[in-house]
């Protein structure tokens, strides 16, 4: 348990490609809310808040954090942008193992985001940059809260990042990690 790592922090901030290449390198398994949401639904995120609305996919995001919670596997979990925005979730996602809030900033997010056609909550937005620094700012303060760890995703290599949160899960190199907030 100890040695599982949680990947939160806004969309586009790297948590899956990040957290597949922290699997990859462990050799455990790779898990993410959204998709594992996506194959219970049998559609995507879009279609869920489409035809359900908001407040059905945030229901079924923590259905699959309690039973992930269950599991006794050693994975890398990515877990959606909002999902911390739940009270009833951040106590599950420390059950499960270690928060780290992968943080990035506006300007890399907005890169990575501005073209994006999968994430409803951006869709529709007058001002995408605007949506993404109002997202954000309700947002960043319970990044910090929940997780155990911040580490950046800006400006950085991958392989530096990946090397970071690997060791986080590695006893003899945990010590030296990076902004530690507990
Ligand atoms: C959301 C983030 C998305 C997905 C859904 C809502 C959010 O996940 O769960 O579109 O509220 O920030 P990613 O953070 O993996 O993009």
């Amino acid at each position: 348990m100890g040695n599982r790592i949680i990947l939160t922090g806004f969309m586009g901030c790297g948590k899956s490609s990040l957290g597949k290449a922290v699997a990859r390198r462990r050799g455990i398994l790779f898990l993410d809310t959204d998709a594992l949401v996506e194959q219970h639904a049998l559609m995507s995120i879009s279609e869920i808040f489409e035809k359900y609305g908001e407040a059905k996919f945030r229901q079924l995001e923590t259905e699959t954090l309690q039973q992930l919670a269950e599991s006794d596997e050693e994975f890398v979990l990515s877990v959606g942008g909002g999902l911390v925005m739940n009270p009833v979730n951040r106590p599950i996602l420390k059950e499960i193992g270690t928060v780290v809030y992968l943080h990035c900033s506006v300007d890399e997010l907005y890169e990575r985001l501005k073209y994006d056609k999968s994430r409803p909550l951006l869709q529709g937005a007058a001002d995408r940059r605007e949506r993404i620094e109002e997202l954000l700012s309700q947002r960043s303060g319970v990044y910090e809260e929940t997780a155990d760890v911040t580490v950046s995703n800006t400006a950085r290599a991958f392989s530096d990042v990946v090397d970071e949160l690997v060791s986080l899960t590695d006893g003899s190199a945990r010590d030296a990690a990076v902004t530690v907030n507990r």
